[in-house]
């Protein structure tokens, strides 16, 4: 059975990012009137592989919802996220050069929060002075825009509506943060008459989308929330400070968009059969050794965003479990099941030990999670291709076996199995 398509539901990555999001949004987006982003910003790449005439093309998404291939579909960026309007203008242009047309189909949330140069030189001016102890963040600017948001000095896109209004707040708030962070060389004139083209381009997208959801709540339109980032990468679920700067859980889905949590009937749980994580910060079951590396490059672990190499290692089921437990997950989508096909052996993380004793919580402590030790199951591995695999049972059995292990510990029903990276390598079950 492929995964429920109630009237609204979401998807939300389970790990550190990097899940496979895109995907799974790309394959649902027909069966949906919206999708929806609810949080982050240009942090996030959503890959999409799809068929264009005989060939397979490719398109990393940061902004736009991964539903946007879809014709019928209606892609919304909801108020919870921060834009920063000249990436938003290139994934446009992007688009273009795939057919992918955005007129009466893209809409912009008017409450969302506009990310501007400084706040991308703010980032990286607080990650050198974090010096051994920086992030690693994205350098997006994602934590200086979501903290003016927090400040109640940021700027909104019903700002840029009223230009004469933009044009103050914008000088008064960079005025503010020089006050704070010194010089941060941003050409005020030439930035506003860069702003003043894009307030003429984007007024027709920008649009109350608080008001939209709620009138198409009340047609029984369908409307699908696509999350960024990670449930670890949580500002406060997450391994904190460690983490990104909004709520990828799934609190996040209702405030980042205006839907009320109980009209959310099912929330789909993004998995990969192992696990990564891009940027600094506590891994338990992370591999640095030369099967990391091995995992690494079958999986093709560098960052849609930065380029970075992913850090890799084994499927953490305590994790999993904190992640859907707080979440509501109901479903899963367990991605990336090819990547562990040449390995004979395969471990599972079960058990957290710290001090000898067994952590039933996932700590909080920084401290207590580098010094976890994870206890281990292993299973054989299955050695076979399986990326031509159309059915369940076209797995071979030692393959069969992990998915339902992973099934058992999570006490969570995969619905569905990523054995590649387009869009007909998937297996509904
Ligand atoms: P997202 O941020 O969660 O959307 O994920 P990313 O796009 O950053 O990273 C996931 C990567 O894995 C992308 O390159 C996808 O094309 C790829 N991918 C997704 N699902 C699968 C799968 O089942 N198998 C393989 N081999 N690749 C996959
Ligand atoms: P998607 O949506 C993986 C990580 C960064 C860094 C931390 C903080 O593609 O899964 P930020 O720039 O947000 O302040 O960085 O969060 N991070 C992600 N890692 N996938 C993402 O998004 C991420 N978004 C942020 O690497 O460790
Ligand atoms: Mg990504």
């Amino acid at each position: 059975m492929p995964p429920k398509t109630a009237q609204i539901s979401a998807i939300l990555g389970c790990q550190w990012g990097d899940e496979g999001k895109g995907k799974l949004t790309d394959i649902l987006a027909s069966k949906y009137n919206y999708i929806v982003r609810s949080n982050g910003g240009a942090n996030a790449g959503h890959t999409i592989y799809y068929k264009k005439g005989n060939k397979t093309d490719k398109f990393v998404f940061h902004l736009i919802p991964s539903g946007i291939f879809h014709p019928k579909t209606k892609c919304v960026i909801g108020n919870g996220c921060v834009i920063h309007l000249p990436t938003l203008n290139e994934e446009i242009e992007e688009l273009k050069k795939h057919g992918i047309k955005i007129k009466n189909r893209f809409f912009i949330s008017d409450r969302v929060h506009l990310l501007f140069d400084y706040h991308k030189k703010i980032d990286a001016a607080q990650e050198n002075l974090k010096g051994a102890k920086k992030i690693g963040t994205t350098l997006r600017g994602i934590g200086p825009c979501y903290s003016d948001k927090v400040n109640r000095i940021g700027i909104r896109a019903c700002d840029l509506l009223d230009f004469d209004k933009f044009k103050k707040l914008f000088k008064q708030n960079l005025e503010y943060q020089e006050k704070l962070y010194g010089k941060l060389e941003i050409n005020i004139d030439e930035e506003v008459k860069i702003y003043q083209k894009y307030a003429k381009f984007f007024k027709e997208f920008i649009v109350d989308t608080t008001q939209m959801f709620i009138e198409a709540t009340n047609k029984k339109e369908k409307i699908l929330i696509e999350g960024a980032n990670g449930v670890m990468l949580d500002l406060d679920h997450g391994t904190y400070p460690f983490v990104t700067s909004s709520n990828p859980s799934s609190g996040g889905l209702f405030t980042g968009t205006g839907i009320a949590p109980n009209k959310i009937k099912n929330i789909i749980g993004v998995l990969k059969a192992y696990t990564t994580r891009v940027g600094a910060g506590p891994f338990p079951t992370e591999l640095q050794d030369k099967l990391g590396d091995k995992i690494r490059e079958s999986g093709g672990e560098y960052g849609a965003t930065t380029g970075r190499p992913r850090r890799c290692g084994w499927f953490d089921a305590i994790l999993a479990n904190y992640a859907l437990a707080i979440n509501g997950i109901t479903e899963i989508n367990l991605t990336k099941l090819d990547v562990l096909s040449a390995l004979p052996k395969i471990k599972i993380a079960v058990k957290y030990l710290y001090q000898n004793k067994e952590l039933k919580n996932f700590p909080a402590s920084l401290e207590i999670l580098e010094k976890i030790k994870p206890q281990y199951i292993e299973l054989p591995g299955w050695q076979k291709d399986i990326s031509n695999c159309k059915k369940y049972s076209d797995l071979p059995k030692n393959c069969q076996k992990y998915i339902k292990t992973i099934e058992k510990l999570t006490k969570v029903k995969i619905t569905s199995i990523g054995v590649g990276q387009r869009r007909d390598q998937i297996i509904f079950q």
